[in-house]
């Protein structure tokens, strides 16, 4: 294991008298200088640049470890690759015992092009219907600091957990998650925790239901190439390379439509079906003069696909569809398992599809739909993520991870120029996760204090 541990900073309580003294008030009225707290420390999160390919984790590490030491909270600051750092910070249960909590989210955000947005992504300009402009204001700044104000507010009102509750800040998930979540799912610190739930991200809904995912599709990117006999650009002939691949591309393009209808009928939803989009095409003879060369067929062509399966899907099944009809040999085309650029397995470790059980054998989904409900909000049926998320990692060992991100009437605009998220629904979210961290951080399967699993 190469993980090393930078500096474990232990921030104890010296500022909690200044900060305890106003919230104990009431549980449900906020002032309106705590909100606007609240909101600055959000914009000050987004303004630091965390864009991909260079993102400043330096500040963000300062940044996060300020924050916990204001809500006096031990963090530590993990890096398994240099430059790449891990921000874990724990609020330590009654019971340490039993299982605990991971609110995990990623400090990274992808690119933005600044001369096509309104307001520029790393200002975050509050506008004046309440709209916070910023790239990482839905994916997902907004869900780290949620977390982190929901703490803050229980630990104001002198919230104790049961179990230990950990929050955690990964770099890197917009490049894959590969120096961040996943060395760290697989090091020994992570064992340590001895973690019973995650929380990861989800998306944001247009209409007034959250929504919550309970796997994520893997992507599968083939590439199928041609190959046939070369002609003159004149000449009617079978079996050529383009017309070999046409045929496949027309049978992929059937595919394509009949899991698209799916949708359009709304018998499914996005992370049901397996999409797949072409991602290139390359084929013909280059000229230095016209760019290609016109009367000649050339002898092979190639496209790139990018396949996103459900964990749902029998891929059996979908396997052999692209060695038999997508691909076949016996049309000159070449595919094989191995040609897959990517191919992220259906299956954990012990063989069993990649899905957090969403019934009663998986407490954590109820405790997560009944104090979603009991902070007034509506969860939708649970989901498949069409894309991948960091959750993979965790979910991967066969752990529960529910990917949640509390933002309904918002269109969804992660990775989109002009990305935001309205103030309110922001605040509306902080509710919500104080309603699930209070809950997950009081559940006690053995029933101590008088809830046992069956009744849940
Ligand atoms: C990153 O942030 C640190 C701390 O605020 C700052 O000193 C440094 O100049 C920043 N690096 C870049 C490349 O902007
Ligand atoms: C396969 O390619 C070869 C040449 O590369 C060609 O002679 C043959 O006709 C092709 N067959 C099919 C079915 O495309
Ligand atoms: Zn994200």
């Amino acid at each position: 294991m190469k993980f090393k541990i930078l500096l474990i900073a232990f921030l104890l309580s010296t500022l909690t008298s200044s900060s305890s003294s106003s919230s104990s008030s009431s549980s449900s009225s906020q002032s309106s200088s705590e909100e606007s707290n609240i909101i600055s420390r959000f914009q000050q999160y987004l303004q630091i640049k965390t864009d991909q390919p260079t993102p400043n984790y330096t500040q963000s590490t300062i940044f996060l470890t300020n924050q916990a030491k204001s809500l006096s909270l031990q963090s530590q600051t993990i890096e398994f690759v240099s430059g790449k750092p891990l921000i874990l910070i724990k609020w330590e249960g009654t019971n340490p015992e039993l299982s605990s909590i991971m609110l995990y989210s990623h400090t990274d955000v992808v690119p933005a092009e600044h001369d096509k947005w309104v307001h520029h992504p790393f200002e975050a300009h509050l506008d004046s219907d309440g709209r916070i402009y910023a790239r990482g204001s839905q994916d997902m700044k907004c869900v780290g600091l949620q977390y982190l104000e929901a703490v803050r507010r229980l630990k104001g009102w002198g919230f104790q957990p049961k179990r230990n509750v950990y929050v955690l800040f990964a770099p890197d998930e917009e490049i894959g998650g590969h120096d961040g979540a996943e060395k760290f799912s697989l090091s020994e610190v992570f064992r340590g925790l001895n973690v019973g739930i995650v929380l990861d991200e989800g998306l944001a809904s247009p209409d007034e239901h959250y929504r919550a995912f309970y796997a994520e599709r893997s992507p599968w990117w083939l590439v199928i190439k041609a190959v046939g006999a070369p002609g003159h650009g004149s000449k009617l002939y079978d079996n050529s390379a383009m017309e070999n691949l046409l045929k496949s591309i027309e049978i992929i393009r059937r595919y394509r439509a009949s899991q698209f209808d799916l949708i359009k009928a709304g018998l499914k939803a996005d992370g049901d079906v397996v999409s797949i989009n072409m991602a290139f095409l390359k084929a013909g003879t280059p000229s230095p003069t016209t760019g290609y060369v016109m009367n000649l067929q050339p002898s092979e062509a190639e496209a790139g696909f990018d396949i996103r399966v459900p964990p749902t899907a029998d891929t059996e099944s979908l396997e052999r569809r692209i060695a038999e009809e997508w691909a076949p040999s016996w049309r000159n085309m070449s595919f094989r398992l191995g040609q897959f650029q990517q191919k992220v397995s259906v299956y954990d470790a012990s063989g069993k599809p990649v899905i957090t059980k969403t019934d009663s054998s998986n407490p954590w989904w109820a405790l997560l739909e009944n104090a979603v409900q009991e902070a007034g909000g509506k969860l939708g049926k649970p989901e498949i993520f069409p894309a991948s998320t960091d959750a993979r990692y965790f979910r991967n060992l066969g752990l529960p991870a529910i990917g949640f991100s509390p933002m309904a009437n918002t269109p969804i605009l992660l990775h989109d120029h002009n990305e935001y998220l309205h103030k309110d629904e922001y605040l509306k979210g902080i509710k919500i996760y104080e309603s699930i961290i209070k809950a997950y951080a009081s559940f006690d399967e053995h029933g101590s204090d008088g809830r046992s699993k069956d009744e849940l």
